[in-house]
């Protein structure tokens, strides 16, 4: 039975244009395009919009910084993105900027809609400003001594130390990041979007079936805790769209970043003699948004909201994925393992990423890891050795066989072709419910019994038998072919090639079950062309040489500390002050080694450790920041470096005798060790 044609507008949440994308945020973009390359080929009219996220103080602080305006510093961004995504054949229909006329217009158009249906309050709001700057500092521009564990140096909205959250206008001592004067407390007027009006559509949404089963306990604990108003304006300088009736305010950047996915929508549809309300759900389209774990927050609680009352369809599905960790660890400077798309597609086959992603990736939100020498071994034994591998023994013993390149007339009864072509339907079922991990497995099964048949019937024996001979390597072929075309949404460059060299046209899905008429009797394939080629460590250490060259700025600041789901708050946070110190000053370091005797929680403090350690002999009390990143039965038996001789300091009233080392590398510490014993090869959980 043929089906229904669906009608789809995909998105996958908006880069930042401050910073380079790297392999984290190819996990999303590769997903959400082999979800579309795959209703594309369905017949559906699927549309895959995205758009460069490009407001915020950020952005404009970093302008200034720099010299020059955040328009250039965007459109540099754009331009590169735009070529990664090409390079890594991420195929947007559409590739926007939410700093546009569209975006503009409906960010005005939603704003309106809610503060006439009498859903925007107001409010005064004391925050830190800065007289020097003249601007008020977003929390993460505010630097200061925790006012809860007097820990130096803690951000404005909550202490890496004790984990403590309170307000930028709390820290002792504050600081601006940018010029370092101290800021004042200044009152403004902020508006609120009242979230808590749409508690009934919410409840609803979350009943039905868009979200994952545990993103909707998240979403449950979060509305027992209770609907907040969401502050949705900022006072000017600040990079975004000024609020229509308001005297120098402008939109929150999380307010008309979600809108620019209806923004590039609509800039498709007015260069396609379309219209946005058509495109977004119209004639019963559908919406799908794909996003990471950590702006879930925004998706749901704030989004929905702003949708249902702006009386715009609201998704049917949010596909929510977990976090890329390499080797096991979240990505590293210095490690080299914090690599960019460039330093990826200027060394290897970026088709080779999608497949092993592809390999990786589950409806579900769990992180998922790539480490690089499962990378290297999988595609290898897998795409290379044995799907390429198919390809290449059949085509060029065809090709030399004396057979004209002709096909065999098939049987009705060949049951290799058979089954590959009966798993066509689960294999679109795995797609479509976004277990690509299984449309890989399934492939590679498919693949090895069509070598064996080749084994088995031994081509290379048959120069005496030319018949046998042309359907035995015309199985072969036609195994080939399905099996490519199964794996076309995730390599699709491989699989034109495949089509390229059997001259064959692109077809839908649906010719899977046009059986035995799509047997291709008597076709004439061509030429052989290399498919793919084996990858090696080498490859991959060229990658992470450049990744480690890299100055790269632009990391995300770390996620706050009360949900591993949310983000709130300004969206990066400025580079610490990188003050230097003379030598004298460090020689008066005493580092030791030390063994950690025994490890605990501390109690209302969610980041530290107490710990007892002996020092050469002596045993002392230690507490550390450290408790995100291990356990206390971790701990239990490392050695450890320290400073012994810091004076001593209490922490949530207990005498700390020194401080543990440890990297930083933005949301998880590793601990220093000497050579072998506790250093960088070590999993932190
Ligand atoms: N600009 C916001 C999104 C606005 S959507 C209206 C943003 N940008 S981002 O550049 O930080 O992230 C873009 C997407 O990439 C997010 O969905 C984010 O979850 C995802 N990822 C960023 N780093 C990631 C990993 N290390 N791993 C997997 N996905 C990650 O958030
Ligand atoms: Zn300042």
């Amino acid at each position: 039975m043929p089906l229904k044609k669906r009608k789809m507008a995909v998105t996958a949440a908006l880069p930042y244009a401050n910073g380079s994308i790297h392999l984290g945020h190819l996990v999303e973009y590769i997903q959400t395009d082999i979800f579309v390359r795959f209703q594309k080929m369905m017949g559906n009219e699927c549309l895959y919009f995205c758009a460069d996220d490009t407001h915020g103080a950020p952005i404009m602080i970093r302008a200034k910084a720099e010299g020059t305006t955040p328009e250039k510093i965007i459109e540099k961004y754009q331009a590169e993105h735009q070529a990664d995504f090409r390079d890594f054949h991420i195929n947007f229909d559409n590739y926007h900027s939410t700093n546009s006329t569209e975006n503009r217009e409906l960010a005005e158009k939603v704003y309106l809609e809610l503060k006439e249906g009498g859903h925007i309050a107001n409010r005064d709001v004391e925050q830190a400003y800065c007289e020097n700057d003249k601007m008020f500092l977003p929390d993460r521009f505010v630097r200061g001594i925790c006012p809860k564990c007097s820990a130096p140096d803690q951000y404005g909205d909550s202490c890496d130390v004790c984990g403590a959250h309170y307000a930028s206008t709390e820290l002792k001592e504050p600081k601006c990041s940018v010029c370092g004067s101290a800021p004042t407390r200044k009152v403004s007027r902020h508006l609120f979007f009242r979230v808590s009006d749409f508690t009934p559509e919410l409840e609803k949404f979350m009943a039905g079936d868009a979200l994952q089963p545990e993103i909707k306990n998240f979403l449950a604990t979060w509305m027992k805790e209770g609907l907040k108003e969401w502050d949705i304006s900022r006072d000017g300088p600040y990079f975004g769209f000024k609020i229509p009736g308001e005297e120098d305010k402008y939109f929150y950047v999380w307010l008309d970043a979600p809108i620019g996915y209806l923004a590039s929508a609509k800039n498709w549809a007015e260069k396609n003699g379309r219209k946005l309300e058509e495109v977004w759900g119209g004639d019963g389209g559908e919406v799908h948004h794909f996003i990471g774990k950590d702006i879930v927050y925004f998706h749901t609680l704030f989004w929905i909201p702003m949708l249902t009352g702006a009386g715009i369809k609201i998704p049917d599905k949010i596909h929510v994925h977990g976090f890329l960790t390499i080797n096991g660890e979240k990505m590293s400077k210095s490690r080299g393992t914090f690599v960019n798309a460039k330093d990826f597609s200027a060394n290897i086959n970026t088709e080779l990423l999608r497949y092993y992603y592809a390999s990786k990736l589950k409806n579900s939100v769990d992180d998922l890891d790539l480490s690089f020498q499962d990378f290297v071994f999988r595609v290898n034994a897998e795409l290379v050795n044995k799907v390429a591998n198919l390809g290449s023994r059949t085509i060029t013993i065809m090709n030399k066989a004396g057979l004209g390149n002709k096909l065999a007339v098939l049987g009705n009864d060949n049951e290799l072709i058979l089954e590959i072509l009966r798993a066509g339907e689960t294999i679109r079922n795995d797609y479509e419910a976004c277990d690509f991990a299984l449309v890989v497995k399934r492939v590679c099964q498919l693949a090895d019994k069509a070598n064996a048949y080749i084994d088995d019937n031994k081509p290379w024996d048959l120069k005496n038998d030319p018949e046998k001979l042309r359907t035995v390597l015309t199985t072969g072929i036609l195994a080939f072919r399905f099996i490519t075309f199964y794996l076309k949404p995730i390599v699709p460059a491989f699989a034109e090639k495949v089509e390229r060299i059997l001259k064959l046209e692109p077809r839908e899905w649906s010719h899977i079950s046009d059986y035995p008429t799509n047997l291709l009797a008597n076709h004439e394939i061509g030429q052989f062309e290399r498919l793919m080629d084996r990858v090696d460590m080498k490859a991959v250490e060229k990658v992470m040489e450049s990744a480690k060259q890299k100055g790269e700025t632009a990391v995300k600041a770390p996620a706050p500390t009360h949900s591993h789901l949310t983000k709130h708050g300004e969206d990066a946070a400025p580079p610490a002050s990188t003050g230097q110190i003379e030598y004298d000053d460090f020689a008066k370091i005493q580092l030791r080694t030390a063994k950690v005797l025994t490890a605990e929680r501390v109690a209302k403090a969610d980041k530290l450790l107490k710990l007892s350690i002996d020092v050469g002999g002596e045993t002392r009390t230690l507490v550390a920041g450290i408790a995100k990143s291990y356990t206390a039965e971790e701990m239990v038996g490392k050695t450890i470096v320290i400073v012994a001789n810091l004076k001593p300091r209490k922490l949530m009233g207990i005498e700390s005798n020194g401080m543990l080392l440890a990297v930083n590398d933005g949301e998880k510490l590793t601990l220093i060790g000497p050579a072998g014993e506790v250093g960088s090869g070590l999993k932190v959980s």
